[in-house]
């Protein structure tokens, strides 16, 4: 006779992960085709580059197609001495990740412990809290000031407990920089133990003359991480190739707890790719300009306040319930962003499309608006 089993109970989650809050993408233009019965959708949500790759990057991940049948070089050996004469540092400086998201995850993994604070700004990316939480330490989120990251608030919230800040420059959902100015006299605040993130995942984008290079903080000896991506203005957000520079000890603790072949072989021949074709990154950085340029102007036209961005995307607040206007955007197949995280309810934040889409977007908004 078989014995009579009760199905197995649940597995019981640690309370970390249960205290997790599922990241919530931009919804893929091919789902909302599928449930909206849509045929031409625009995605301009997730703050990729409309134009997506380079071309020499496309050559790139065709020629390397056939040779998937073996594991990636675990080193990125070619494209870590790509990145280190693009950017002038030594390639021990250099770590790679599947996403700059997963270099946050791995700097959790390596450096927090139960009971350590990560320092962070509110509204910004998600994924530090997520790195603060998987690793039972507490996430210190300082509200911005003015859209901005608030340095000085933030310096009074360093405590002994602090083991790494946070500091997306340009910041997201924002847009904003923080100064070299500013960011100098916060890291003088910095005890020697805390490890100050300095995300640049939009870097390329940023205009301000005051804004930093966060290397030069890297080259200068601080404990600083500078995390930049070829998901933005590379266009190359499918492959997942994020990048961080930091001294060698850092880097190295990276590489104990990291995945051994975390980076995947198109990845590293189309990053290398997109590197070299600097024309094709100026590019996107005037056609971003010019896109932002044309949508704050239409947001003025529409009385409608918004804040000027150093990044590929705007935040712009429409006065009424940013869900109810995202819903209907979403029904006329184009798809932005708002989050209850942001804690902004009536903002919307809109990455830069083409011509075609900034005008299709402001289009719908403004018949919306109006009804
Ligand atoms: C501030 C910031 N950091 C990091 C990332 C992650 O980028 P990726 O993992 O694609 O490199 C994003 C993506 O939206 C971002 O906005």
């Amino acid at each position: 006779v078989t014995p009579v089993r009760s199905r197995p109970r649940a597995p019981q989650l640690p309370d970390r992960v249960r205290r997790l809050r599922p990241y919530v993408p931009g919804r893929p233009a091919q789902q909302v085709r599928r449930e909206l019965g849509l045929d031409a959708v625009i995605k301009m949500a997730s703050n990729e580059n409309p134009y997506g790759p380079s071309p020499r990057a496309i050559a790139a991940i065709q020629a390397a197609a056939a040779s998937v049948g073996s594991y990636p070089d675990s080193a990125c050996h070619d494209l870590v001495q790509a990145l280190a004469s693009h950017l002038g540092v030594p390639p021990e400086q250099i770590l790679l990740g599947n996403g700059s998201d997963e270099i946050i995850h791995y700097l959790g993994v390596a450096f927090l412990e139960p009971g350590d604070e990560v320092l962070s700004g509110h509204p910004s990316f998600l994924r530090y809290e997520a790195a603060a939480t998987l690793n039972d330490a507490t996430h210190v989120a300082v509200p911005l000031a003015d859209f901005r990251f608030d340095l000085r608030a933030m310096a009074e919230r360093l405590s002994a407990r602090t083991r790494v800040v946070f500091i997306a420059n340009p910041n997201n959902p924002t847009g904003t920089v923080v100064t070299r100015l500013e960011l100098e006299r916060f890291l003088e605040e910095v005890p020697e133990r805390v490890i100050v993130v300095l995300d640049e995942a939009y870097f390329e984008y940023a205009v301000d003359e005051e804004y930093p290079d966060g290397i030069e903080y890297v080259r200068g000896g601080e404990n600083v991480v500078v995390l930049r991506t070829f998901s933005k203005i590379h266009g190359l957000a499918g492959l997942r190739v994020g990048y961080g520079i930091a001294r060698p000890e850092i880097v190295s603790a990276v590489h104990q707890v990291r995945e051994p072949f975390n980076v995947n072989s198109l990845a590293q021949e189309a990053a290398q790719a997109s590197l070299l074709d600097s024309d094709y990154v100026a590019a996107m950085r005037r056609a971003n300009r010019e896109g932002h340029d044309y949508l704050a102007a239409a947001f003025d036209d529409l009385g409608l306040r918004f804040v000027p961005s150093h990044a590929n995307f705007i935040l712009v607040d429409v006065a009424r319930d940013a869900r109810a206007v995202f819903e209907q955007l979403l029904r006329r197949g184009v798809i932005v962003r708002t989050d209850p995280a942001f804690g902004l309810p009536t903002f919307l934040r809109v990455t830069i499309g083409t011509p075609d889409q900034n005008r299709r977007f402001l289009r719908e908004l403004a018949d919306i608006l109006r009804s």
